[in-house]
């Protein structure tokens, strides 16, 4: 029997066919040619959107989200697939957020460029955003790409922080050396008339003399105190010869608090508690200094507490940024701080304490002690429920 090798056997002497047939021929192979050639468009196009490091995602008009990229799937997971609404994901609202690029690109027709900061999953996030108008399949859409800056700004923040310090730090100096002059001279004359009181005890009215002698002793106690104050602003500009030794903070902080009994005392209601961890390694530091930043956290958090409350002081092993230190945390459940003025709680003079009460240079004091140590101080807080303020120390300095 003969083999049937093709089509044109089995079409035999439909010769009239046969042109058509291979008309058709031509033009699948044409079409695969085609489609081999979009293939490899498409895959190159894949190439070039997988080495994007910006999130892009495009959204259309009614807020849904139609195509994403591989950043975008890395940062919200798999599961958060397309058409979601923007909205939701990333601002985990039910309506359209305010300064909305998406709306203002559509409406304007031309690129956006802005930036914008969103709370995702209880953090916050700072993305520099560019978001074009286009149509993607008859329909109106935008393209925006998200850059994530949250990082580079944390940076800036804390360089623009350490630049704040180090120009308040030359005005402070000058200022307490105008003061401390004259302060020693007022020291100095009510230790001079102290001194010389008892000369007059006897030819001057009792009651008399022991008002004198109450206001000199009241002059001296403040001028310690302004003594105290103008010697922390000192130290901003020219930090004190840090000496420098191996210390074990559970030990400074344990002294610590034996200086701040009295305090403590004021409020009985406070219910401290330590929880100290035991293998913590020693860490270079100035002891004194460190002590500061001890008793200003906990004077702070004391003052934090109306009456009744908990303050929770724990030390524990850590890494940050690639080196291993120590944490110590105090952490209150006093009245916490408000957003309006976390970015101030360092500044030198920033109290929210009556007059009196505060000066507002505990934090910046630290911030500094801190900085000179090449740690760190982190706040969390929540207005209303308690704040907490944690020192990274690390083990060796660089
Ligand atoms: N644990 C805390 N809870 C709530 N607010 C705090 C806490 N610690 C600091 N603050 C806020 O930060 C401000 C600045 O604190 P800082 O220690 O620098 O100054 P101060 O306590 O007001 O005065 P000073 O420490 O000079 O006596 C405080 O006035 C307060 O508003
Ligand atoms: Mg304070």
């Amino acid at each position: 029997m003969r083999k049937i090798s093709s089509l044109e056997d089995i079409i035999g002497i439909e010769h009239s066919k046969l042109g058509f047939y291979q008309e058709l021929q031509q033009h699948i192979a044409k079409l695969k040619e085609t489609n081999r050639k979009l293939d490899e468009r498409q895959n190159e196009i894949q190439v070039l959107l997988n080495g994007l490091t910006d999130m892009m995602i495009v959204i259309a008009g009614d807020f849904t989200i139609l195509r994403t990229n591989h950043v975008f799937r890395d940062f919200f997971g798999s599961k958060k697939d397309e058409r979601a609404y923007c909205y939701q994901l990333f601002a985990a609202k039910n309506v359209p957020c305010d300064n909305c690029p998406v709306i203002t690109a559509l409406h304007t027709n031309t690129t956006i460029k802005t930036s914008l900061i969103h709370e995702i999953n209880n953090n916050f996030y700072h993305f520099d955003i560019i978001a074009t108008p286009l149509e993607l399949a008859g329909e109106q859409a935008v393209q925006i790409f998200y850059r994530d800056t949250t990082r580079d700004k944390k940076l800036q923040a804390k360089y623009n922080q350490a630049e704040k310090m180090a120009t308040v730090g030359t005005l402070a100096a000058g200022v307490a050396h105008e003061i401390n002059n004259p302060l020693s001279a007022i020291q100095g004359f009510a230790e001079g008339i102290h001194r010389r009181l008892h000369k007059i005890e006897n030819t001057i009215d009792q009651e008399l003399f022991n008002d004198f002698e109450e206001y000199t002793k009241i002059i001296l106690k403040e001028c310690s105190r302004c003594s105290a104050i103008v010697r922390t602003l000192l130290s901003f500009s020219r930090p004190q010869a840090a000496s420098l030794n191996p210390l074990d903070i559970n030990k400074s902080i344990q002294d610590t608090l034996f200086i701040l009994k009295h305090r403590l005392q004021e409020k009985p209601q406070i219910n401290l508690q330590l929880k100290l961890a035991k293998d913590l390694p020693l860490i270079t530091g100035d002891e004194a200094q460190l002590k500061q930043v001890i008793i200003n956290l906990c004077s702070n958090a004391v003052d934090a507490i109306e009456t009744k409350g908990d303050i929770h002081i724990t030390t524990q092993k850590n890494r940050r940024n690639n080196r291993c230190g120590i944490d110590f945390t105090v952490k209150d459940n006093g009245y916490g701080i408000i957003p309006e003025i976390r970015e101030k709680l360092f500044e030198p003079f920033f109290t929210t304490k009556p007059i009196g009460k505060g000066v507002g240079i505990g934090l910046s004091t630290c911030y500094s002690i801190v900085e000179n140590h090449q740690g760190e101080i982190i706040v969390e807080s929540e207005a209303g429920k308690g704040a907490a303020f944690t020192v990274f120390l690390p083990e060796n300095r660089s």
